[in-house]
Formats: structure tokens, C-alpha cells, sequence
């Protein structure tokens, strides 16, 4: 069977954490800050915070924000659950902005008639939560602009997006936002097995963050109400958590770090060998912005659209089937967030973001990763083509050799 994504582990990546199970510290170790100096350097931004997923990323970057009971938080309906959960964790509500069917991510125009909607009933998010679907960046200058009238705080959950760059910087620089989110899970862009890192410029957030992603616990004599008594003290100031990542994943993603620069280079030509290949097809790959530069985490097609939603909901469901038989593994990216169960009995129906909707309904992920061969390509490309003619679909004109 052929993945839709997985890592790409090589010696050194080995050596990395083996030399830390040799060492002194298998947590609370210099390979974290490491790690996360190598990433805020890379991303130019002031802080770094490693932590266990980006799960734990999002929930301490929303507690930073000050997100709680009686806070809205708004995010996208196409992304993992955890995009928005994390303001769940915190107590607070979410809503959801419809997308754009080109891109998968937020729509711009969804988003301006939702503020202003929000405004007259008084019903403003805290914080927006900007998913990069697929490790294409969000619309980020122009949300930043709907939004800085109202004071809503922005994280940009990047997961996909390490590498990626928008207008010209990198993701996480965090121009356009308040906290900014990795994850490093093995099918991402580089992988600490399990992991996460939240970015920020802001002092103030950064201490809070540090706070929660620990327990709580501060060492530092300038956050203590007294004196310290020794120095095995501290003190415990915020309600935290126990989201450290460990040295061994730290090792492991300090050495992915070194070939970011080339995962991206080649995830983008695979994409690129997709997007030759179907041109012409009945496919249409998500629409890439020409003047930034995707991570590529994911390659993502829509099937045509047909009028019956019934008859479209089992053609792509037998498409999928009909990969994986022939050892493709296709996924889905997803199903709407609000169409979860948990979210249906927290009031959300279906046909409230048709545009999530019509996007679940034809959409397949192909495999796209480092280590995917030509010919491996070109078996996926034609099968795909094959399997799509079959359902009566447009094919390309010619196929490729295998
Ligand atoms: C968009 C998005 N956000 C958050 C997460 C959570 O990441 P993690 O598995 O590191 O907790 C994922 C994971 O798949 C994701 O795709």
C-alpha cells in the first residue's frame, strides 16, 4: 500500500537520538531549547515553546490569549479537530467560517460578512484560529486587516505549513498573527514522532505560555509573591500542564530541521509532476498562490462536481474504495468539524457551511512524500485517471509510463 504521507527517517536522524538515550537527560535537556532556538531563528520569531503535539500548542496558545468561559473562538470547518477543540478545552465556544472551495482554506469574503454580522449582535470572536490546509498559507495580511478593528487575536495553525513561506517570509514569523503552531507528527513536513511548537513575538504571551505548557511552575524569582526559599524553589502561579516535549523528540526534530529546505523542495516538485499531470483532466487540484511558497504537506484534487449530492457522496466514496484496493492509500482532509457528533450535539447542522460541505464530498488526498518514486508517481497518476474515467469522469488524453 502505498501512504498518503509518512516521514523520512535517514542515520543521522538515528544517531540524533541515540547519542540522547547515552545521555544525562532524556527530558528537561539542552536539545529542546535547541530545537526550538533552530526553529524560531529559522522562522524568525522571538519565541519558541516545543510542547507534546500541536494539540497542546493550540490549547496553551488559546489559555495565553486569555480564551475562557464566554469567549467565541472561530476557525475553519476543513481542518483535524484539534483546530478547534482547543477553545473547547478552554471553556469557551466555537463558531465556524465557511471556505474557499479553491483552496480549502478560510474564506476571505465568508469572514467579512460574519464580523460584521458578529458586530451587530455583538457577537465577536476572541480569537480567529487560520488553518493552512494542505501547508498553504491563509490570506493572512488581508484577515489581519478584517480583523485588528475589533482586537481579535489570531493564531495560525501551521501544521501542515513548516517550510512555507507567505509574501515572502516564512510561516511563522508571525507578521500577521499573535501565536503561530507546528506540529510534528510523522506525516508532516519534518516529525519529533510526536510533537509540537508554538511561535510568538510577544513577551507577554511567551511567559504564558512557558507557564502553561509546564504546570504552572515558574523558577524565576521576578513571577514569585515572596522570596524565594532556596534554591530547589518555585512556585506555582497559573493552573498548567505537563505538555513538554521530550530530548529524544527534540533530537530527532533538530535533525529533521537540517533537511526542511529540501522536504520542501521536494514535496513542491512532486506537486508540480501532479498538477502537469492532470492538467486538462476532470481532477482540480487545491489552486496553489503563485507568489508564496506551499509546504505541500498534503496534495489535495476535488472530483467534479454533480448535481444529485447523493450519487456525488458514492462516487467518491467508491473512488477511495477502488485506491485502496488497487494499494493506494487515498485519505480525506477532512470531514467538516461541525459534522462530527460532538460538534451536531453542540447545536451545529448540516448545510450550515455548504461550502465545507460540497468540498468533503470531492475531495481525495494522493500520496505526497520525500520518498515517493517516478514510478510510484505515475502508478498513482494513472490509476487515479483510470479509476475516475471509470465513474465516467474526463480523463487526460495521454497516460505516463510506468
Ligand atoms: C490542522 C491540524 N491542526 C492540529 C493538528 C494536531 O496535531 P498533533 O497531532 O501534533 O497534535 C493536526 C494533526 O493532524 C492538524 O492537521
Amino acid at each position: 500500500m502505498i501512504p498518503y504521507g509518512r516521514q523520512d527517517i535517514n542515520e543521522e536522524d538515528i544517531s540524533a537520538v541515540v547519542e540522547v538515550l547515552k545521555s544525562d537527560y532524556l527530558t528537561q535537556g539542552p536539545k529542546v531549547p535547541e530545537f526550538e532556538r533552530a526553529i524560531a531563528s529559522f522562522c524568525h520569531a522571538k519565541y519558541s515553546f516545543a510542547t507534546n503535539s500541536a494539540t497542546s500548542a493550540l490549547h496553551i496558545a488559546c489559555l495565553a490569549l486569555g480564551v475562557k468561559q464566554g469567549d467565541s473562538v472561530w476557525t475553519s470547518p476543513i481542518s483535524f479537530v484539534a483546530s478547534s477543540n482547543c477553545a473547547l478545552y478552554c471553556g469557551a465556544t466555537v463558531d465556524f467560517i465557511d471556505i474557499d472551495i479553491n483552496t480549502g482554506n478560510i474564506c476571505i469574503n465568508a469572514l467579512a460578512m460574519k464580523l460584521d454580522q458578529a458586530q451587530s449582535n455583538g457577537s465577536l470572536p476572541k480569537v480567529i484560529i487560520c488553518v493552512h490546509l494542505a501547508g498553504q498559507s491563509c490570506d493572512m495580511e488581508t484577515i489581519k486587516d478584517l480583523t485588528k478593528k475589533y482586537n481579535i487575536a489570531i493564531i495560525e495553525d501551521a501544521s501542515h505549513a513548516i517550510g512555507a513561506s507567505y509574501m515572502q517570509k516564512p510561516v511563522g514569523c508571525g507578521q500577521f498573527s499573535d501565536i503561530t503552531v507546528f506540529s510534528f507528527h510523522p506525516v508532516k513536513i519534518v516529525t519529533s514522532a510526536e510533537g509540537g511548537m508554538a511561535l510568538t513575538n510577544c513577551p507577554k504571551l511567551a511567559k504564558q505560555i512557558r507557564l502553561f505548557r509546564s504546570h504552572g511552575i515558574t523558577t524565576d524569582p521576578g513571577e514569585m509573591n515572596q522570596e524565594s526559599h532556596g534554591p530547589w524553589y518555585y512556585q506555582q502561579i497559573e493552573l498548567g500542564y505537563n505538555y513538554r516535549m521530550t530530548e529524544l523528540q527534540a533530537a530527532l526534530g533538530l535533525s529533521q530541521l537540517q533537511r526542511l529546505s529540501s522536504f520542501i523542495e521536494q514535496r513542491n516538485t512532486l506537486a508540480k509532476y501532479y498538477d502537469n499531470a492532470l492538467k486538462g483532466s476532470s481532477l482540480t487540484p487545491l489552486i496553489p498562490n503563485k507568489t508564496n511558497l506551499s509546504a505541500y504537506h498534503l496534495y489535495i484534487v476535488l472530483l467534479p462536481s454533480i448535481a444529485c449530492k447523493q450519487e456525488q457522496k458514492v462516487i467518491h466514496k467508491n473512488i477511495v474504495c477502488e485506491l485502496r484496493a488497487r494499494s493506494i492509500f487515498a485519505q480525506i482532509h477532512y470531514i467538516p468539524i461541525h459534522l462530527q457528533p460532538y460538534y451536531q450535539n453542540l447545536g451545529f447542522n448540516e448545510g450550515s457551511f455548504p461550502n465545507a460541505e460540497n468540498y468533503y464530498s470531492r475531495t481525495l488526498s494522493i500520496p505526497l512524500y520525500p520518498k515517493l518514486s517516478k514510478k510510484e508517481q505515475n502508478y498513482i497518476i494513472n490509476t487515479l485517471l483510470d479509476v475516475v474515467e471509470k465513474k465516467g469522469f474526463k480523463p487526460v488524453p495521454t497516460k505516463l509510463g510506468a
